[in-house]
């Protein structure tokens, strides 16, 4: 059965751990993620973008997808289905379909308009029992169509969102979606500082997960960061195992068709980032 991820993230929070978030894109993802979490134990969250959600078929083709996975290769660790980068209708068609988490991205409002609609969807969340995430700031780069500036958040803005009973806020600290230049500065650890003295125990969520050093995930982690979300890291393992397998020839030169064989080498390399990324977050026994 699906969970919120309210339980799993205060529980991380307390213990000094962070859940990973992994963006999902086909049942091959779906069953590569949930296997891993199963066999290290570990709770954990499947986003899904709108982008995502759209080309695997709809939000209730996904809803389908999961609960059944969870039911039919006995996953019993807790599991949340969350919305990646919301929108405010976005949200509204994933909580109609069946998700347990959302993610509402205002980031791009204004800070007034960011809270008023944030406030909505805390009343509908709370009264369905859902996981509500928010962001404040903005992270930098590109995911699936969203872009943000990387404008580092005001923590007074976080206090602000933080306090209307959000689960989770997201804020941006010099973080990038996508693989990190080489001029990168670095995650503002200054900022996240502050925004953790002045929004409780609210846990934090680090996105643009993919590439940022262990040094410095650990720091963001005892500095209140329970969530982690990593994308593109799993799509950068599953392109070069799917791509090594082909040009080394093991597709029979061409001439393999069938899509099981093709989709193997990244499924397993998909699983072996997961379980990296369990292992860095701390996450691993924690079911
Ligand atoms: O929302 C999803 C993430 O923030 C993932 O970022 O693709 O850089 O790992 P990433
Ligand atoms: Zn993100």
């Amino acid at each position: 059965m699906l969970v919120s991820a309210k339980d799993m993230l205060n529980k991380a929070r307390e213990g000094k751990y962070a859940v990973g978030q992994f963006n999902i894109n086909n049942l091959e993802w779906t069953k590569a993620v949930l296997l891993t979490a199963q066999e290290n134990n570990s709770p954990v969250i499947l986003g899904v973008s709108e982008g995502a959600g759209k080309y695997m078929g709809g939000y209730k083709t996904i809803v389908g997808m999961v609960n059944g996975m969870i039911e039919e290769l006995n996953i019993t660790v807790p599991v949340a289905l969350h919305l990646d980068h919301g929108s405010y209708e976005g949200a509204l068609k994933c909580i109609e379909a069946g998700f347990s988490s959302i993610m509402f991205d205002g980031s791009h409002y204004p800070i007034d308009e960011n809270v008023a609609k944030t406030t909505e969807l805390v009343k509908i969340t709370t009264e369905k029992g859902l996981s509500l995430e928010a962001e404040v700031g903005s992270i930098g780069g590109e995911e699936d169509g969203v872009v943000g500036a990387g404008e580092i958040a005001d923590p007074a803005e976080c206090k602000r969102i933080a306090d209307l009973g959000v689960t989770m806020l997201a804020a941006g600290i010099g973080n990038i979606h996508g693989q990190y230049p080489e001029n990168w500065k670095g995650l503002a650890f200054d900022a996240l500082e502050q925004i953790n003295a002045v929004t409780g125990t609210t846990p934090l969520v680090l996105h643009g997960g993919t590439g940022i050093p262990e040094e410095m995930i650990k720091k963001a982690i005892s500095l209140g960061v329970a969530k982690i979300n990593v994308n593109t890291e799993c799509q950068l393992s599953f392109a070069a195992a799917t791509r090594g397998y082909i040009e080394a020839g093991k597709d029979q030169q061409g001439k393999g068709f069938d899509p099981r064989k093709l989709l193997a080498p990244g499924f397993e390399a998909i699983k072996a980032t997961v379980k990296e990324k369990m292992e860095l977050f701390g996450s691993v026994g924690q079911a």
